[in-house]
């Protein structure tokens, strides 16, 4: 099959999915957890031109999503797109669940399962839902017992079984970019590094805090601006800050802090398999701890981790 490089190439994908979605689907429903991660996104701006408002996107904001993440999607599919988005606002639910939970195997287990009962839960209330579309692409077919296998935590019960659509299972992820941007979805949608489904949630670590939970959403926010700012974007293959449940002692305007630090990570890699750390230039490293400790409540220090994996593995948690 012929790889799709070009806008070309992709609008002929488009035009014949377009015919085959409204073929398989006629004048059903379908059902689409939209994260507003590549997949689910190109998913559903191809099924949005296929079926308009019979396709019912669901946004589920568990309260790990990076800033503006929520308010993105809002914007790109109801607002722009005239999608029919159900927006779930189930932050407190999932804090609340994940409370005194500092067992990263455990937090993973209960964003997952939870994340199925709320769209489960969202699915119950829609009438005459025929079909499931999910974002799975070419990797999560071949990597089935790979690096997303551990991630796998069940999915809807029985009862609640609808026929698959899986317009992006043969396509890789550059492949499923090109498609994006030719679908008209933002270059910061389409380009975004890997997020893990748990979020900020395994940034924040130990059991999650409401407090350390900000500090990490908007130190992230800083260092993507700054990556953004500075030519690093779409250059290093993943970035993010973490913040662990320690304070350290430290000192602004004359006054002694006890504080959280918050740790860079910054990584290169092909398969997610190994990784190696970026060089980033030690003058924007400076700039950036300077506008962190500056900027973000609750934190005194800022570190630069420097293991490759192995032997440390991308994410702390
Ligand atoms: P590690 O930390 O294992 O991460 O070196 C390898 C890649 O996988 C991502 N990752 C996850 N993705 N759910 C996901 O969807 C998860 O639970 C998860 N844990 C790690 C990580 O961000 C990196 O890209």
């Amino acid at each position: 099959m012929q790889r799709i490089t070009t806008p070309e190439l992709a609008k002929a994908f488009i035009d014949e999915q377009l015919g085959e979605l409204k073929q398989q689907i006629g004048d059903k429903k379908v059902l689409l957890a939209l994260s507003g991660g590549v997949d689910s996104s190109v998913v559903a701006a191809l099924l949005i031109k296929a079926i308009g408002k019979n396709l019912v996107c669901v946004h589920v904001n568990h309260g790990l999503l990076r800033k503006g993440e929520p308010e993105q999607v809002i914007e790109v599919f109801r607002n722009q797109m005239d999608a029919n988005l159900v927006y779930v606002d189930a932050v407190d639910r999932f804090l609340g669940k994940l409370s005194g939970v500092d067992d990263p195997e455990k937090k993973r287990k209960i964003i997952g399962a939870e994340f199925i009962r709320v769209f489960e839960e969202e699915a119950r209330k829609q009438d005459g839902i025929k079909f499931l579309a999910q974002g799975t692409i070419y990797p999560d077919i071949l990597e089935s017992d790979g690096v997303k296998a551990h991630h796998n935590v069940g999915g809807l019960p029985d009862d609640l079984q609808f026929e698959l659509v899986e317009p992006l299972k043969l396509l890789f992820k550059d492949e499923v970019r090109v498609v994006g941007k030719q679908l008209g979805l933002p270059d910061n949608m389409v380009y975004r590094q890997p997020f893990p489904g748990p979020g900020l949630g395994v940034r924040c670590l130990g059991a999650i805090t409401r407090d350390r939970l900000e500090a990490v959403r908007e130190s992230d926010a800083i260092l993507r601006e700054e990556f953004a700012k500075n030519g690093l974007e779409g250059k290093v293959w993943q970035y993010f800050t973490v913040v662990p449940d320690f304070r350290s002692v430290g000192v602004k305007n004359g006054k002694r802090t006890f504080a959280y630090p918050v740790i860079i990570r910054a990584v290169n890699t092909k398969d997610a398999m190994t990784a190696t750390v970026e060089d980033i230039p030690f003058t924007l490293l400076q700039h950036i701890t300077q506008r962190i400790t500056a900027e973000v409540e609750n934190v005194n220090r800022v570190l630069y981790d420097l293991t490759p994996k192995p032997c440390g593995t991308i994410e702390w948690e």
